[in-house]
């Protein structure tokens, strides 16, 4: 997220813009949400509780919300999401919410992630040691975690091109904890991780613009491994951002499934994966 493809704290007209639609979304949803009733057809449609939960609409805003109110209407850095990507993983979280929520990145938006899902764990994870210090100075609240990557961007196309030659990368036979032979696996993350069972998993991160840099590769590769493992009802709700580009692209389509693809808007991609326990060559 950090520096991905915009120049972050710049103050020109557009994240400006930003700052005032998120203000309006934030608080309007949130805060709103409390006061509206069913009927209002008028509210634009991201105001409007669909399924008004009575226990989920009347809750208090929570000390998260607020805080996040607070620092990004004071704040000229803003998320690097565009409203529309921001809307489709906030329609998500509004339902789902409280839900186990994993966040590849940490930036300036991830005070507004965790404040979507503000009775649930959130936690962000991040590759570099120093700006977790950095956004924690800030944002102190919140749980983020530095990961380790073993792959480089520039062997993408070797990964996926080979993958299928190791077996414990085979869907049926994949696991992330510990597992040294299968390198897109994220065998070192913290145990907190492979404790909970995801619901949602946005990845916006590790950095993939430049070929020393880790790259999605693992991440995506993972977050279908935990998805198809999953044991509790429902589905697996998968964000990839940057689906510009070409890593992301194949990474997505080879191992998140296009036929798992429920929507998209800008450079996002959502997914929706079933658990699959099924052995097989193939992922999708
Ligand atoms: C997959 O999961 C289902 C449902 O939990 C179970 O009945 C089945 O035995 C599992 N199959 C394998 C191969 O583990
Ligand atoms: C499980 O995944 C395999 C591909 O890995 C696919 O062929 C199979 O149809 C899937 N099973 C279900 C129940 O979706």
């Amino acid at each position: 997220m950090k520096g991905e493809n915009d120049v972050v704290g710049s103050t020109t007209d557009r994240p400006r813009q930003t700052v005032v639609a998120l203000i309006s979304f934030i608080t309007g949803a949130f805060l709103m949400s409390a006061f509206l009733t069913v009927g209002h057809r008028d509210w634009p449609s991201y105001l409007l509780i669909r399924n008004p939960n009575p226990t989920v609409s009347s809750a208090p805003t929570t000390p998260i919300q607020l805080q996040a109110i607070l620092h990004y209407a004071t704040s000229k850095v803003t998320p690097q999401q565009s409203f529309q990507e921001i809307t489709q993983s906030f329609n998500v979280l509004r339902n789902r919410s409280p839900c186990n929520f994993l966040v590849f990145g940490l930036g300036y938006d991830s005070l507004m992630w965790a404040s979507f899902n503000p009775n649930g764990p959130t936690l962000f994870l991040e590759e570099t040691p120093e700006w977790v210090t950095t956004v924690l100075k800030d944002a102190p609240s919140l749980n983020a975690k530095t990961v380790p990557y073993r792959t480089r961007l520039k062997e993408a196309d070797r990964l996926l091109a080979s993958y299928r030659g190791e077996p414990d990368c085979l869907p049926g036979r994949a696991y992330l904890k510990g597992n040294r032979e299968c390198r897109l696996a994220l065998d070192n993350l913290p145990e907190e991780v492979y404790e909970r069972e995801w619901d949602v998993i946005m990845i916006d991160a590790p950095r993939g613009y430049f070929p020393d840099a880790p790259g999605r590769m693992a991440a995506i590769f993972s977050a279908a491994v935990m998805a198809r493992a999953r044991k509790g009802v429902g589905n697996t709700h998968v964000f990839l951002h940057d689906v510009d580009r070409k890593v992301e692209k194949e990474f997505a389509k080879e191992f998140l499934c296009m036929k798992f693809k429920v929507g998209g808007v800008g450079r996002l991609w959502h997914f929706e994966i079933p658990p699959n326990n099924s052995s097989s060559t193939k992922f999708c």
